[in-house]
């Protein structure tokens, strides 16, 4: 009798567990506190292939209940030599994820579809490089929960290394994100759900012409952001849906 109510005890215990790392809980945007990053066609267009720089840095992950994710991170990292001088990373990514029973979360990316725009200002001569980006992505652990502070849903998502990331808050559930199949299909891609378009045939060269354009529009973009997305529509936007949630989350 003892030795089943351990058990059972134990059998709960796994169960809380598991609930923890339910892809339910996963499901929606999620985005740090500074709250200007977030996926979704404000941050990535995939027609043009251009990253829109968002106002502030920042990072914001996607999930839908049925594995696809999707992620947008603007880091600035400082350059030890020169503080006026730091350099700033851009990144978009999404695909398909797994989650382990032992609750580890791996990011699958459709390795054609990352694109990364990076400007070091004080070596590159004020011409950011952009590039295709095709990174994989473990999380060792990760939970969810109501932050009391903020009395926003919170996910706090764990490196491999077990070192926490910065807590993101939720912003939009159902996710603001961008179609989940591969959006940028060429001769080299291999996934099965690629949708045939005219861009499947599209030449290097006018891929490198299309590089060239973009890199030139987004420093339009970054110097002089005036597009509406970039900034107070997508807060007024945001802050809404964060109240929508919050409303849906305590009455539920
Ligand atoms: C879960 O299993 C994977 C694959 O075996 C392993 O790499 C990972 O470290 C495990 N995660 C935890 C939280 O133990
Ligand atoms: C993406 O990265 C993986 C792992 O490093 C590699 O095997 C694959 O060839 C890469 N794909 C592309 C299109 O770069």
């Amino acid at each position: 009798m003892k030795l089943l109510s351990i058990v059972s005890a134990l059998l709960v215990s796994y169960s809380s567990y598991v609930q923890a790392v339910d892809k339910k809980d996963l499901t929606g945007t999620w985005s740090s506190k500074s709250n200007q990053v977030f996926t979704g066609p404000g941050f990535y267009d995939p027609v043009d292939e251009l990253i829109i720089e968002p106002s502030l840095p920042g990072i914001s992950y996607s999930f839908t209940e049925d594995g696809h994710w999707e992620m947008a991170t603007y880091l600035v990292s400082g350059n030890p030599k020169d503080p006026t001088c730091p350099s700033a990373a851009i990144t978009f990514q999404h695909g398909s994820y797994d989650l382990l029973d032992n609750g580890t979360l791996i990011l699958n990316p459709i390795a054609v579809d990352g694109r990364q725009l990076v400007s070091d200002p004080c070596n590159d001569n004020g011409v950011s490089t952009y590039n295709r980006y095709n990174q994989t992505i473990n999380f060792h652990h990760f939970y969810t929960q109501l932050d009391d502070y903020h009395g926003m849903y919170k996910l706090q998502l764990f490196q491999f290394d077990e070192s926490p990331l910065q807590p993101l808050y939720l912003a939009y559930r159902p996710p603001m994100m961008l179609p989940t199949e591969t959006l940028n299909p060429t001769e080299a891609a291999t996934s099965d759900n690629a949708k045939p378009t005219g861009k499947q045939k599209r030449s290097l060269r006018d891929t490198v012409r299309r590089n060239l354009e973009n890199r030139h529009r987004t420093n339009a973009v970054k110097s002089k952001p005036k597009s509406i997305l970039n900034s107070d529509l997508v807060w007024y936007l945001s802050a809404g849906m964060i109240g929508v949630g919050s409303v849906v989350f305590l009455s539920s």
